[in-house]
């Protein structure tokens, strides 16, 4: 048995978190035509299910308050366990420097998601202030944001340490 300090991230990181800002309680019912049918269920429970596929648990929060999305993000700090965090900071991702700064005490990998393409959209939206925070940026596919961003964090996170 190979002592317990060479193990790989794999065997000491085990989570990954997924936060969903404000509206997106809503997703289903909003604007359809730009997010799509899926509701956060729907889009959790697909989390999930490829999570159980990959051997991570996900650990999924919504909220709408800025100030809760920074204190899920200190939690996600406390956590001994995980492979990296998701984030969709919805309209957030454009006007924050609070969730941006809580995002940088981060020391483990992040990627923002987005369901649409924000750069075919208001000019408001182009600009990320969160994402210049975090180690890569997926928009425009949809539930397929969030999916690849959970396949790419825990095959990096299998990379030995
Ligand atoms: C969003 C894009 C944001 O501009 C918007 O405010 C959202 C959702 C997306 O997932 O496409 O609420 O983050």
């Amino acid at each position: 048995m190979p002592p317990a300090t060479s193990t790989t991230r794999d065997a000491r990181r085990r989570a990954v978190v997924v936060i969903h800002g404000p509206n997106l309680d809503l997703l289903g019912a909003r604007e359809p035509d730009v997010y799509g049918p899926t509701t956060l269920a729907e889009l959790d429970a697909r989390l999930v299910a490829l999570g159980d596929t990959l051997g991570v648990e996900i650990r999924a929060h919504q909220t709408n308050a800025e100030g809760a999305f920074i204190d899920l993000l200190h939690d996600a700090r406390k956590a001994a366990d995980l492979a990296g965090v998701i984030v969709n900071p919805a309209g957030y991702t454009h006007t924050s420097v609070a969730i941006t700064d809580a995002l940088r005490a981060l020391d483990v990998p992040v990627v923002e998601v987005h369901l649409s393409n924000l750069y075919a959209r208001e000019a408001v939206r182009h600009d990320s202030l969160t994402g210049a925070a975090c180690k890569g940026v997926i928009m425009g596919l949809g539930p397929d944001s969030y999916l690849l961003a959970l396949r790419h964090l825990v095959a990096t996170s299998q990379e030995p340490a």
